[in-house]
This record gives structure tokens, sequence and C-alpha cells, in this order.
């Protein structure tokens, strides 16, 4: 079902070409944003309306406004790839949308329709779809960013009966800057980023929030990223702040958490559980606990570890760190076999560079 239409204002002073072009040609990761905007507003009594792609800037709310105080907020991230013919596609957008249904659902925000979003997405590509960076055989893409927060401005605790949605966009090279070079993960061990019945699930900026002091000791242990447990017993691995994790064994075996109710279900995670079919792996959700991890690679039963995600892509994992103790990597200086296999497989559809078999494309612009 389709609410919304999108009325345009184009910015007076749009970024020039030559320096866009400097932008593209090495864009890193959420530091510059393209010429425009989406919005939409959601009141209780009209339901959603006044779509509009307007210049990027600054936002109005009153200091009150809900989300400054109760985090009453969800977001989405995924990328635009220009392939070949100049053409500009997305990846599965539809179930970003059903995820952001979810997470609207869970944080007591208003659903908006898939039309509605990939509308959205639509609208903001027609007008800076000269910010998808090239095809030109590397990963450079146009990172996506739909959010939807309450813009009422009311200090009481309930659901907020005025809501904002936006897509802003920003160009995107890796999100690590080392390349292919493995990740360095620090268990996390008394910080949990979600527990059973919160918020785990959906994706809100709150989850976010509660990530950063696991990552902050992370990186003052010298690892990039940290891992984070289930809070009931410290045991089990869900995943990391931003990504999802996969486990080779020896056996073929492709194993990752199972969603357990506070795990983020990552749109790269059930890709890579489709894909590792054709690849002759056996692909298991389950309970996986960090002791399996720890023995698994002294043993030589987990051969490759690798994170995932839209931003990460597939990021190969190498040491393992916690307080008092390490595991060494698995898979070498540059990444398994294995998860160098995915990763290609996976950006090759994503770029039309192969067959999109299991129509998981669509076409923005
Ligand atoms: N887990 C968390 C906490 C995330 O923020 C993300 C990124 O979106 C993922 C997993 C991977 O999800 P996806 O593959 O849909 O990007
Ligand atoms: C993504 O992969 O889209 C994420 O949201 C991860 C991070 C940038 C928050």
């Amino acid at each position: 079902m389709t609410d919304l239409s999108f009325s345009v204002e184009r910015r007076p002073d749009p970024v020039s070409d030559e320096r866009r072009a400097e932008i593209l040609a090495n864009p890193g990761f959420g530091l510059h944003f393209t010429d425009h905007m989406v919005s939409a507003t959601w009141t209780k009594d009209g339901g959603w309306h006044d779509g509009r792609v307007t210049p990027y800037g600054p936002i109005q709310l009153m200091p009150s406004a809900a989300v400054l105080h109760y985090a009453q907020e969800i977001f989405e991230g995924m990328k635009a790839y220009r392939h070949e013919d100049g053409s500009v596609w997305t990846f599965r957008p539809e179930a970003n949308a059903a995820r952001m249904a979810r997470s609207a659902r869970r944080l007591a925000l208003p659903e908006l329709s898939e039309a509605d979003f990939i509308g959205s997405l639509k609208a903001l590509l027609e007008v800076d779809k000269a910010w998808v960076p090239p095809a030109d055989g590397g990963e450079a893409s146009l990172y996506l960013r739909p959010f939807m927060y309450a813009s009422e401005a009311f200090l009481g605790v309930r659901p907020a009966n005025e809501v904002t949605y936006s897509v802003i966009a920003s160009p995107a090279g890796p999100y690590f800057a080392g390349g292919l070079k493995p990740v360095t993960l620090w268990i996390s061990q008394d910080y949990a980023r979600a527990g059973a019945g919160g918020t785990g699930n959906a994706k809100c900026g709150g989850n976010y929030a509660s990530s950063l002091a696991g990552q902050l000791e992370g990186i003052e242990n010298g690892c990039d990223q940290a891992v984070f447990l289930d809070s009931a017993t410290h045991e089990n691995i869900e995943e990391l702040g931003g990504m999802n994790l996969f486990f080779l064994t020896k056996g073929g075996e492709l194993v990752t958490p199972e969603l357990s109710g506070s795990i983020l279900e990552g749109i790269t995670r059930s890709s890579i559980l489709e894909l590792a079919k054709d690849l002759d792996l056996t692909p298991v959700e389950r309970t996986v606990p960090i002791q399996e991890w720890k023995d698994g690679v002294a043993s030589g039963d987990i051969v490759e570890i690798f994170a995932c995600g839209t931003a990460a892509v597939v990021t190969p994992v190498g040491e393992l760190r916690w307080q008092g103790g390490t595991a060494p990597g698995v898979g070498g200086p540059e990444g398994g076999e294995v998860t160098r296999t995915i990763r290609s497989r996976l950006l090759d559809i994503q770029y039309g560079r192969a067959e999109d078999t299991r129509g998981w494309l669509t076409q923005l612009a």
C-alpha cells in the first residue's frame, strides 16, 4: 500500500562535480553526505503524509522531542550499487522494509509500508544518483540510512503521536580500513548489548548506545570490535556491535548463532545461509558457546571465522582476546578461502557481475 508521494525541493548550491568526484574517489565510511534527504511525517490522526525530498541539512527539533529523552528511534542500513551499465540497484530491500516494520512494532512506532519504504529510496536516488560511486570493480557504494524517530515535543512516557521518517545517504568505501586484514575481537564479558525480552532483535539506536562501553573496552585492549555474549549466562556468542558472526568447521558446516531474540537478524547473515548451499556447505543455526571458539581454534575444528553485515560485507576475524587470555586467529592473513569466496559471491551479485538467480536485486535508478 502506498501512502506517500514525494515533493522535490532541489538544493540551490549542490556540491560541484569536481568535489563530488574527489569524495567518491576516497569516501571512507559515514563521513560525507549527498545533496538531498527524504522525509515524511506521521501523526496519530493523519497517518503518513508530507513526503518530501529537500536539501540535506540540519533538522529542527524541540528540546523536549521525545526521541532525545526516551530513544524511541529505529533505523536501517543498506547500500546502492552501480552496475557496469550505469544503472543503480539495491539488495533485498523487501527484507529491510520488513525488518524496519518489526523494529517499529517493538519500539511502538508506526509501520511504513514496503512500497513507501522502497519509494523513499527511489525518490532520493532520483535526485542523488550521481553520488553512487562508479562501477570500477572496487567495492564502493552509496550507503543508505533510513531512520524513524519520535519528533513529538512531549515529556510524558508514551508512544509519540508525531513521528518523522528520513533517509540520508553517504558514499562508502570499506568499513574497515585494513581491507581483508582480519579484525581482532574482544570478549565483552560484563557488558551485554541486549537481553531476553529487550530490543536486541530490533534495529534501534539504544542497542548501539549500550554496545559502546564494551566496544571501548575492546579498543583499550587493542582490539577492533567486541563480541557480545548472551546476557543470562554470559557463555554463548550473540554477535558484534554491528555484525553477525560465522564459523566454518573442518567438516564443512557453516555455523552461526541462532536467532535468540536478542540478536539482530542480519540480511547478509540470511543471504549467506542461502549461498552456503551453493558452495556445498551445511548451514547451521544453533547455540554457539564462546568456549567452543576457544577450543575449536586450538583443536583445528574451526578453520575460518568471519563477521558479516551491510557495512562490513564479509570481514575475516582473527585473534580473540579476553581478560586474561587470547586465542589465535585461523584462516591466514587475508581470511580463509571460503570466507573470500562467500565475500566475492555476494559482491558479484550486488554489483551485477553474477546472475541474480534469487531475485535479490531491485533497481533504484
Ligand atoms: N547485527 C547488528 C547489531 C547490526 O547492526 C547489523 C548491521 O546492520 C548486522 C548484525 C548485520 O545486518 P545486515 O546484514 O542486515 O546489515
Ligand atoms: C550496517 O551494516 O548497516 C550497520 O548498521 C552497521 C553499523 C554501521 C551500525
